[in-house]
């Protein structure tokens, strides 16, 4: 491994990790639901509750002023991160879930008539599928679907044929929860919009492994989720060309997302203030902005290089296993690893390896067409984090061997 790696001071920044479970040594490999905190992200919450404390944007006490400070100062921190050109651009969200509630209420909604369609693909999470059903039933649109191939790959050839005048949006996973699969979503961008149709990306599973930049892919949204890039729960981010925001209806109602009120008439704050009714989760932003300082402490791209080898490592270690099939083996995988075991339900596997200390997912993992598709309905996910070694595919190797002795 590179010189700059050294996976052992990375791994001593997360107190989480340093622990046992049933008299074993932690395994964490769950990043794809979440991922464990670096103590300077457990800092920066704790920080704001000790010397910060306020509300924002409305007091003109000192406090108020730090706190505002604080989490516009992380706005820009975000719009850096993700290569964007305005931080007007960033909308702070409850996680990626909600950011796709936001475009599908504020943007499409507006725009959307019967019969109009909306395009997604087969590997969706359904935090990408549901609040599109919802608003194709209720405006009596329809929901397409690209199929994908045995490995887990968007058929390109498909998607470009689903593309047509009635397709009011294409929403998109960039890297897919259940199978790992990289989809290759700047040339899907420019084929949608070779058509004059928006994109908006789920990043939710991307921003953790690679450098994701706004600008290259010229999506016309971007969401993703603090928590799973080493940040806290309940705060994520939607990016949305200034255009877009602009144009869009409010989503929720309440304070600071207004310039003025009275009875008879009120009128609407600014993007990206427009979408942040009530008082936001203002440790949660500064958590993520901590997170993001130390994403890039590490490096984006030295993560992105060990974390592929170590899934090459797993893949090749964990297909070795005879009766074990992946489900999804493209060519362009990130973070996860999904499989099934001959005669073993999933929930079975993810029981015995807990009990050896090794956290895995096992499950529909939020994504039951797809597993519909491959004609199971769990599977087990190992995903994995800057943080994750070679020891720890061994020990989930040795904990699936186990499992094929107790049912053998
Ligand atoms: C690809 C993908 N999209 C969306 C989500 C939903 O994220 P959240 O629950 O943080 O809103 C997840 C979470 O697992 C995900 O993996």
């Amino acid at each position: 491994m590179s010189d700059h790696f050294d996976v052992q001071a990375i791994r001593a920044k997360f107190p989480a990790l340093d622990q046992q479970v049933h008299g074993k040594e932690l395994v964490y490999l769950d990043n794809a639901a979440t991922t464990q905190k670096p103590q300077a992200v457990i800092d920066a919450v704790r920080a704001f509750y000790e010397r910060d404390c306020s509300n924002v944007h409305r007091g003109v006490h000192l406090l108020s002023q730090r706190a505002t400070i604080a989490y516009e100062s992380s706005r820009t921190r975000i719009k850096e991160f993700l290569h964007a050109s305005d931080s007007r651009e960033i909308v702070f969200t409850r996680g990626t879930t909600e950011a796709i509630n936001l475009v599908a209420h504020s943007f499409v909604r507006p725009r959307l008539k019967p019969g109009d369609e909306v395009l997604i693909s087969t590997m969706e999470h359904h935090s990408n599928i549901v609040p599109w059903q919802l608003l194709c039933e209720e405006k009596g649109a329809v929901l397409k679907v690209i199929p994908i191939n045995d490995r887990g790959e968007i058929m390109l050839d498909e998607y470009e044929a689903l593309l047509s005048e009635r397709t009011c949006i294409v929403a998109l996973v960039h890297v897919s929860n259940a199978l790992g699969t990289v989809n290759p979503v700047r040339h899907m961008v420019d084929l949608a919009h070779n058509k004059g149709i928006p994109v908006l990306l789920d990043g939710a599973q991307a921003v953790p492994h690679s450098v994701v930049n706004v600008a290259e892919l010229d999506c016309d949204f971007y969401t993703f989720s603090a928590h799973k890039v080493y940040g806290p729960t309940g705060i994520g981010v939607l990016f949305g060309k200034r255009e877009h925001l602009l144009e869009m209806v409010p989503y929720q109602g309440g304070g600071d997302m207004i310039l003025s009120v009275s009875f008879e008439k009120t009128t609407y704050n600014e993007p990206p203030h427009r979408f942040e009714a009530g008082t936001p989760n203002i440790e949660g932003v500064l958590g993520l902005s901590a997170a993001l300082d130390f994403v890039d402490e590490v490096g984006l791209e030295n993560i992105a290089t060990y974390e592929h080898s170590l899934l090459e490592e797993a893949t090749a270690a964990v297909k070795a296993i005879p009766g074990i099939r992946l489900v999804g083996d493209a060519k362009e995988r990130a973070g996860a690893l999904s499989f099934v075991m001959d005669g073993v339900h999933p929930h079975d596997i993810g029981t015995i390896l807990d009990t050896e200390g090794v956290a895995v997912r096992a499950g529909h993992h939020c994504a039951q067409p797809v597993m519909a598709r491959f004609g199971v309905s769990a599977t087990v996910r190992a995903s994995f984090a800057m943080y994750n070694t070679s020891e720890e595919i061994a020990a989930l190797v040795r904990g699936l061997n186990m499992v094929k002795e107790v049912f053998g």
